[in-house]
């Protein structure tokens, strides 16, 4: 037997047991005479010790661990002189009777220890060893116990866990497929899926009316703190239910989650804000209201005293920043390059300091008396001591979501984005469609499979540019923080309105029915009103852990460039793999 008992286990009430553990050396240090060494594993770290009267082939072997050498220890449980009462096993310590070294280890390229040494690419390169680490190790027990805790509850409301193909067509969710050769089908390809939608509707087609997966998904777009190229879902979907059954089933898995998982009681029901709602108070569409600053549109309060940037323009909009009155013009002057940054993209920003004792400050003095600027401060319900911030533009949906950027930065830095703070809220009647004016065309704003606002189905069959824009859908987001965790939508169940969809997104018959002639097939035989959703498994993770990067949340991620530098991928391969699946590379430009 390797060992009686883990590295986390024993406590006082062990005083006396002959035990055998295994495990890593963490570190060891000699103390007069004494050798103490730190013994590691998933369980946590008991301290060893070699007495200086102990047998001399002992204290050799004890002197020579290094640094993540695999030992198996055997000793007595014995009360510690000095106490540790940050560890669960700091009040013992186990005096040996014998090591035995499994293997040896060469020096580690950082620190093992939860503050490492090891800058980001040398702990990617070596993930196996960063995962030993405590903060990593905490992050994927984590992970295990909310898909623990989303089995169980989705099993407890009669879902089947149900697989579906990686080797499949396109999916159309937004990005771009990866795609996989195949050798017995030259010049075809798979794609890998990004997201099982298409599949889990079949199984609806099929009459498994609650399904669920916990599901690999595979996006090949740009990479942020909240995205991978491969990441997971909570995939559901469910038959003869309408939203409210779908947000109710939904939000039950969350409060439970939130419940067993962190101890947090969240509000029932959770409130819900429509699409267009926290567009114009959030400027996003997954609002962080943690904290207010909302924004407050000052259009018409805000024209006519001959200031040409805001009298031409067709939106003018503004948060209060609490508090902030005192910014200093170098502070103000920051912001404002600030806000001209690319990722943000304003020309520039007006302020008004609402000075404590009623009078203000402005940049734009010259052109507004006191009174005026009065009216703007109220408009955007600020208080003495608060600095407004003001931008302006030619699309209100532009300049706000500008200003929604704008606010979580000031929310960020009035340190009012606590990530112990929760405040889940859903989303819903999304817009059923975006026009591109780059391509002059439609997009599904969530998917082609999204349903139609029953009541808005005679617009969805107009034909002008401003009665498709005006359609909503049966579509919510679940919305943390900031974060978009979770999102899904009533779907087309009518082949006739699925086409039409089709026709809407400038997707003629001939395609369509290449691309999807399956699914509008399989709603020709009976297919149920169905609904569901899908949420972010990576980033509910990383939220519940208090991160906004997911990283750390997935044992073996990518990194910024979609590469595993651990194992070197993508890479190239061979003329042999080449040439059996008929390919032929051409350099990049
Ligand atoms: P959607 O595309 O909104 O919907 O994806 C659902 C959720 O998946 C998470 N997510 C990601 N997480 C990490 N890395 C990524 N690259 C990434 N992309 C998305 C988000 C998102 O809310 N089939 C539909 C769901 C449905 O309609 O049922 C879908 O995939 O948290």
């Amino acid at each position: 037997m390797y060992r009686t008992h883990t590295c986390g286990e024993l406590r006082i009430s062990d005083k006396g047991k002959k035990v055998t553990l295994a495990g890593w050396v963490q570190k060891s240090r000699k103390l007069g005479g004494m050798t103490f060494i730190d013994l590691r594993d998933r369980y946590g770290i008991t301290q060893l010790v070699v007495e200086a009267d102990a047998p001399a082939d002992l204290v050799e072997t004890a002197t020579s661990l290094g640094r993540e050498f695999v030992i198996q220890a055997v000793g007595e449980v014995v009360e510690r002189q000095s106490k540790n009462p940050k560890m669960p096993t700091g009040d013992v310590e186990i005096r040996l009777e014998g090591i035995h070294i499994l293997n040896k280890s060469v020096t580690p390229p950082f620190t093992i220890e939860d503050e490492s040494d090891g800058g980001d690419d040398l702990r990617m390169k070596y993930r196996y060893l960063d995962l030993r680490r405590g903060p990593l190790k905490r992050a994927l027990e984590l992970r295990h116990r909310i898909a623990h805790e989303v089995r169980n509850y989705l099993d407890a409301n009669g879902f089947l866990e149900i697989e579906t193909p990686y080797l499949i067509k396109s999916t159309p969710e937004g990005a771009r497929d990866f795609v996989v050769p195949s050798r017995m089908n030259p010049n075809q390809f798979y794609a890998l899926p990004q997201s099982p939608q298409t599949f889990k509707q079949l199984l609806m087609v099929a009459g498994y009316d609650r399904y669920f997966q916990i599901v690999r998904c595979f996006r090949d777009e740009d990479l942020r703190a909240d995205r991978q190229p491969e990441f997971t879902q909570i995939d559901c979907e469910m038959s003869f239910v309408e939203q409210d059954d779908v947000l109710n089933v939904f939000e039950g898995m969350m409060r439970t989650l939130f419940k067993n998982v962190l101890d947090v009681e969240i509000p029932n029901p959770l409130p819900r804000m429509s699409w267009f709602d926290a567009m114009d108070r959030y400027g996003s569409d997954k609002p962080d209201v943690r904290f207010g600053m909302e924004i407050h549109e000052i259009t018409d309060v805000a024209k006519g005293k001959g200031f040409g940037v805001l009298d031409g323009a067709s939106y003018i909009g503004a948060i209060a920043v609490p508090g902030a009155a005192e910014y200093t013009r170098k502070q103000i002057d920051e912001l404002t390059e600030w806000v001209k940054r690319p990722q943000v993209g304003a020309k520039g920003l007006i302020y008004i300091r609402v000075n404590a004792d009623g009078s203000f400050k402005s940049s734009i003095d010259k052109f507004y008396g006191p009174e005026d600027l009065a009216r703007i401060a109220a408009a955007a319900e600020a208080k003495a001591g608060d600095l407004v911030l003001v931008l302006s533009g030619d699309a209100k949906r532009k300049v706000q979501t500008m200003l929604g950027v704008l606010r979580l930065e000031m929310g960020g830095r009035l340190g009012l984005r606590d990530p112990k703070v929760f405040a889940p809220l859903w989303i819903v009647d999304f817009p059923l469609l975006e026009w591109d004016d780059e391509t002059q065309r439609f997009y599904a704003m969530h998917h082609p499979f999204t349903s139609p606002k029953p009541e808005h189905m005679e617009l969805f069959y107009s034909n002008r540019k401003e009665d498709l824009e005006r359609v909503c859908a049966n579509a919510y987001d679940f919305v943390l923080n900031g974060n978009e965790l979770g999102g899904g939508s009533i779907r087309i169940h009518n082949s006739e309105v699925q086409k039409r969809m089709f026709e809407v997104l400038g997707i003629g018959p001939e395609e369509a029915d290449y691309k999807f002639g399956f699914i509008i097939n399989a709603f020709k035989f009976g297919a149920p009103p169905h609904g569901g959703l899908a949420f972010g498994f990576d980033r509910v993770c990383a939220l519940f852990g208090g991160q906004d990067t997911i990283r750390d949340y997935i044992a073996f991620p990518k990194n910024n460039q979609g590469r595993d530098v651990m194992i070197d991928a993508p890479s190239a391969i061979d003329q042999i793999q080449l040439d059996e699946l008929f390919l032929d590379l051409r350099k990049p430009e």
